[in-house]
């Protein structure tokens, strides 16, 4: 037999280790014994943010989740707010400093600092970490739970699950826990990879230009989402952040086996009268102009040589053999570029997961199971999923601080 622990925290990852620490120093009185099936715990702190984890966000609301609901989701947030977060990791001796976007970075520059900072805390609040150690079972008992491990078994009075999605498999986040959620009575809302790159169905000249667009997502025949920000074309379709926050839309639409399409607006910012105008004033001037030292003024040549190919058009054509028609086809094709969208990349290369734990069945107050008593569920492993920008890390420090305070004040 493994030592008990009062409370036992099931994965130390980002919400893990927030939890222990938390509930250590609100409740000292409490044992926590934290188990992580990975020998070294964190690897996806180490690798967020391009090995620079952007911790959290300035601004941080529901807006920027998808999952559960809205409401759900604000309450949670609003039990520890983005400034506490920034107090927190000050304390820990992280301090961020802003970039674009609002995204807040450790001034180091350093994810290690924060995976260390989380770890040092953990241990000098007095949590105990037993890395290595993978939960294959969970079951309530008349106590509380009996928790199986290949080390053994162990009990605790509160279990916090925090066993994070599906991303990165080989992390040690490959939805085990969801399984152990499920069979204590939980829904698990059918997930999906998000913030992953797509894969294209044609071999792009594009490959390596980046350049900021619109893209829509259209579900039978509406527009369902509409996001602006960085492509980037790539050997095997498209990334960059826009792409990575579009691609949940398209995959839950795929998953409740919608008819879904995806458009690049090339010019965003444009509309169809502006680029009307454009096309038509430009031929006015410089009528002997080719279409293709035309559209360099508005893209970069190869974007718009490959839209020309695209359209047919040939690219030496004067300026002043530009039909009407064909300028109609050109503009529509700017603005509504098709992506042909066959798949995403797949968990190994997914920055988050959607669906996960039904947020309904989680009292928001609590981070208490509303299926199991005395179960906790916090982090990723739930039916949220944040937009890229530091939101999934908060979700993660925000669900562990409310879980913990909870416990802290439970007798
Ligand atoms: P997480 O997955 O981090 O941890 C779960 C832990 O549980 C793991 O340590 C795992 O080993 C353990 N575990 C699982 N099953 C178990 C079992 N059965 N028994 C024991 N242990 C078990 N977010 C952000 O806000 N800013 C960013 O910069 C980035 N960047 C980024 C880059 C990349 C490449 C990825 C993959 C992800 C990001 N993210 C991010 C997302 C962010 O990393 C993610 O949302 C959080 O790490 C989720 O934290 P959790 O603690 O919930 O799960």
């Amino acid at each position: 037999m493994l030592p008990d622990g009062d409370v036992v925290v099931i994965g130390a990852g980002a919400a893990g280790l927030a939890a222990a620490a938390f509930l250590r120093r609100l409740d000292p009185s409490r044992r926590v014994t934290l188990l992580d099936g990975a020998a070294r715990p964190g690897a996806k702190i180490l690798i967020s943010g391009g090995s620079r984890c952007n911790v959290t966000n300035v601004s941080v609301s529901e807006r920027d989740f998808c999952g559960g609901k809205p409401a759900v989701i604000r309450r949670v947030l609003r039990g520890f707010p983005v400034a506490e977060t920034i107090d927190w990791f000050a304390s820990l001796g992280v301090s961020l400093h802003e970039e674009a976007h609002g995204k807040l970075f450790p001034d180091t520059n350093r994810s290690r600092d924060v995976l260390d900072a989380l770890l040092r805390e953990a241990d000098a609040s007095g949590a105990v970490l037993k890395a290595g150690t993978r939960v294959t079972g969970l079951t309530r008992t008349a106590g509380g739970f009996s928790i199986e491990t290949a080390a053994g078994s162990l009990t605790a009075a509160a279990v916090i699950l925090a066993t994070g999605g599906q991303s990165i498999p080989k992390s040690g986040s490959d939805g085990a826990g969801l399984e152990l959620a499920r069979r204590l009575g939980h829904t698990i809302v059918p997930t999906t990879p998000a913030l992953v790159p797509l894969l294209v169905d044609h071999r792009s000249a594009l490959q390596g230009v980046a350049h900021d667009v619109e893209l829509s997502i259209w579900t039978e025949g509406a527009r369902t989402a509409r996001l602006s920000g960085a492509l980037l074309w790539t050997h095997f379709g498209v990334s960059g952040p826009v792409v990575l926050d579009a691609s949940r839309h398209w995959l839950r639409a795929r998953l409740e086996q919608r008819a879904v399409r995806m458009t690049v607006n090339l010019r965003p910012g444009d509309n169809f009268e502006s680029l009307e105008r454009f096309w038509t004033s430009t031929a006015a001037e410089r009528p002997r102009a080719s279409l293709a030292s035309a559209a360099a003024r508005l893209l970069p040549a190869s974007i718009g040589a490959t839209i020309l190919a695209g359209t047919r058009l040939d690219p030496q054509m004067p300026l002043a053999h530009f039909t009407r028609g064909d300028r109609r086809r050109l503009v529509q094709a700017l603005l509504e570029w098709p992506l042909a969208v066959t798949a995403s990349r797949g968990y190994d290369y997914a920055e988050a997961t959607a669906g996960g734990v039904a947020l309904e069945e989680i009292d928001p107050g609590s981070m208490a199971s509303r299926r199991c008593d005395g179960l906790y569920l916090i982090g990723e492993m739930l039916d949220v999923d944040g937009r890229i920008g530091g939101f999934n890390f908060q979700w993660a420090w925000a669900s562990a601080r409310v879980a913990a305070r909870a416990l802290a004040s439970r007798r």
